[in-house]
This record gives structure tokens, sequence and C-alpha cells, in this order.
């Protein structure tokens, strides 16, 4: 009998999301690979084996063992898209938006974005960090053991650069591995109104080197986690060429690239973003299906962001079933900010992409594991249970993994598993 640390056996569903290295697309986004009365071996953060209660128990003699009978056991879920480092609230705004303004009413008038970046800029980066942990410990209880986290609520150059020391202080205190992405282009802050451009040579002149600097004595770096740059690419933030020029500064640094496009208006910053080589391509509402085909033929991820449309009352979400069909690698996510998407819910994400972007509960599980993870460069090393992968994973309440995408609102969670260990027991 060989050792392990931790042998969690009997799971009544064991989903490995196991598979071919790479992307899921197509038919392969519905493969799960479901194992019945299943167990995973794991010595110290790394999983050993994966396979039936029967044969693993046979080879393994583990320190600890949890029954997992009557629950369904699935991968730690990767949430690839967040703006959780900021100060306040938008609680008034949310009011006004239930009287009738719009979203983007209430950025025009110098709020959304504006008012988050007046409140961030005040911080300290201690509060910011205060400010976030509790929006840590919620995610993590949902089951996110693995979460990409933006700047981009400060707009200046040493406040962006404490929002990046932040996200290095929280992913050290806490469970939830963080993957920091540099969005200085989120809006143009008040002192450039009507000199975007300037603002634009201020971020690729000095904010993106000083970004690149910092990152490379991270401990980010040092772990080889990538440092993604971002841009919002929207009428009323930066257009196509501002956006370019963003995304061509961070490929001469040798940055990797995210784009937020067509999440109001289509104004053709996907194809530049694909051009570009971004590693994903995030909203994504309102994109012509012309464009499906070259985005399949491409290695970029959409990541599609449900909670957005639902919380902004709109009736048009993502065309989610389009571009599964069409072959696009696509990953979910909940946009966690103060304003468009205020939510830290995975699941409820999951649950609104089954019911609104018609997306199959297997789907919505791939995204939020393998296809996310590969959105921001942590593929094949989370996203699956597979031996030689980390080993963060969930216990679920149910015993069927759906349980997952069809409850509305509710703690599918039992257990949360994050390098070996259990960092939340929810019963
Ligand atoms: O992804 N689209 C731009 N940024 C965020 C919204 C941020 C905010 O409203 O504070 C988003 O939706
Ligand atoms: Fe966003």
């Amino acid at each position: 009998m060989e050792p392990c640390d931790l042998l969690i056996h009997s799971a009544t569903q064991l989903v490995t999301c196991a598979g071919p290295p790479g992307l899921r697309r197509g038919p392969a986004m519905r493969e799960l690979g479901v194992i019945r009365d299943g167990a995973v071996a794991i010595r110290g953060s790394t999983i050993v084996a994966v396979g039936p209660s029967t044969d693993v128990r046979r080879r393994f003699r583990a320190s600890h063992e949890i029954d997992a009978r009557g629950r369904a056991v699935c991968p730690g879920l990767v949430d690839c898209h967040t703006h959780i480092v900021y100060a306040g609230d938008r609680v008034e705004e949310f009011e006004q938006r239930c009287a009738g303004a719009t979203y983007q009413e209430i950025m025009a008038a110098g709020g959304g974005i504006l008012r988050t970046m007046r409140l961030t800029r005040a911080a300290t980066t201690t509060e910011l960090v205060q400010a976030t942990l509790p929006r840590l410990r919620q995610m993590l209880s949902f089951g996110t053991t693995t979460a990409e986290v933006k700047t981009g609520y400060a707009l200046e150059r040493d406040a962006e650069l404490r929002q990046l020391a932040a996200i290095a202080l929280l992913d050290a205190a806490q469970p939830i591995e963080l993957v920091p992405t540099f969005l200085a282009a989120h809006a143009v802050p008040p002192e450039f109104t009507g000199r975007a451009d300037a603002y634009i040579d201020l971020v690729v002149e000095s904010m993106l080197p000083l970004a690149r600097d910092w990152y490379a004595v991270s401990s980010f770096a040092a772990r080889a986690i990538p440092l993604f740059v971002d841009v919002f690419c929207e009428r009323g933030a930066f257009d196509v060429a501002q956006s370019r020029r963003v995304l061509d500064a961070a490929r001469n640094l040798g940055l990797p690239r995210k784009a937020h496009v067509d999440e109001f208006v289509e104004m053709g910053g996907l194809a530049m973003a694909l051009e570009l080589g971004a590693t994903s391509v995030d909203h994504l509402d309102v994109t012509s299906p012309s464009a499906f085909t070259a985005l399949a033929a491409s290695s970029t991820v959409a990541v599609l962001l449900p909670l957005v449309s639902l919380n902004l009352g709109l009736s048009h979400f993502a065309a989610a079933r389009a571009m599964i069909d069409a072959g696009v690698a696509v990953a979910l996510s909940t946009d966690a900010n103060p304003g468009s998407a205020p939510s830290l819910s995975l699941p409820l994400t999951m649950a609104i992409a089954c019911r609104y972007l018609r997306m199959l509960p297997a789907e919505t599980l791939i995204a939020t594991t393998v296809n996310a993870a590969y959105a921001i460069g942590c593929g094949g090393r989370v996203g699956a249970l597979m031996p030689g992968m980390q080993a963060d994973l969930l216990i679920l309440a149910a015993d069927d993994y759906r349980w997952l995408m069809y409850e509305l609102g509710g703690m599918p969670v039992a257990q949360v598993i994050k390098r070996g260990q259990v960092v939340v027991t929810n019963e």
C-alpha cells in the first residue's frame, strides 16, 4: 500500500472533468468523465490517483479519509473575470437603475466606474485588502478555488500599482489562488476627460512598464502565474485604436492579453483582440454570429458573463448556444464588481447560463473549470481531477452535480478543499 494524506472515497458521482489537455469545444464541453462510487487520493497539494473507490482504496493508505457517500465531488471552480478590489458600494446607483436609469446613462454622468474610482483612490492598500477579504471568503464558500482579479478602479499610476499590491497581499492571506490582471484602461479618468488618447499615452509609456517591473519581482512571477493586461473597449470607454495600443504595448512587454469587448456596442474590438493573440475576449453580449467562425478557429477563450444582463435587467444574453455549436471555447465568470454584477457566486452564474444562454449543465461546469482555467493561464494545473493536478475540489451537498445549476441562490457546496486542505465546511 502506498501512503497518501487525504483519501476522499465513495462519492456517488466523482465528476473529474478529465480529458485531453487543452480547451474544450463543441461536444467535448459536455464530457465530464463521471466515475460512480469514485475516489481521489491526495498527497500534499497534489492529486495522485483518481478512480473507482475499490481500486483507489486497495492501492492507498491515507492519514485522513472523507466518506463522500451521497455526495457529488467535482473540481474547485475557477472565476476567470472579477473586479473585487474596490472600496465602497453602488447601492445608490442600483436604486437609480431600479427607477429606470441605464448603466450607460449613470456612467456618462460621472457615476459608475468613476464613482468607485473616487472611493478606491482614497483607500489605503490595507483598507482595500480589508474590504476585499470578506468577498473572497464568500466566493470560497460558493466553491471558487482560483480567481482572476483586475485592477481598474484607480486609473492613476500609483493607485493602480497599489491595487496590484493589494492583489498580491490578498493572494497570500486566504486560500483562493489569485491571478492578477492590470486594467488601467478601464475608463477615462476625470483628469483626462476629452483626452482619452493622452491617458492611453500614460498607460502605454508609464503604467504598463511599471506594472511589468512590479510583476517581474512579485510572488506571481516566482510561481509562473501570469500578469494579464486588459482593456475596456466600449463606447464611453476606449475605442478600437486606443484598445489596440494598450494590447500591442502589452505584447511588446511580453504580457498576455485580455479584452472587454461587445458588452453594449459591437465596435470591432473582437477582431483586433484576436489579431493580437488575446488569451480571452470577455462579455460578447452583442457579437454578430458572423464573428463566431474566426473565434472558433482561434485559441482565444470566449468568457461570458451572464450576471451582467441579469443584473441590468436586460432581455438580451450572449449567444452561448450558437458559439458552442460553432466550436468556440466558452468559459463563464461572475464579472463580480460593484456596478454591473454585484454577485460572487459561480453557481448562480451557471444557473443563469442554463436558463438564458441555453447551455447544458455539463457545459456550464466545463466553462467554470477547464476552460476558465485556460482563460487565466492555469490550464492543465487546475480545473480537473487528474493525477498530477492540484488538489482543488468540492464536495457538494447533493449526490448529483446538476444541483450546482438547478438550485437558484442556494448553497450547493458542503466542503471545499484547496491544495489538499479542507478550507470550508458549510454544514
Ligand atoms: O466588466 N465592463 C467594464 N467593467 C465592468 C463593470 C465595472 C463597474 O461597473 O464597476 C464589467 O462589467
Ligand atoms: Fe469586467
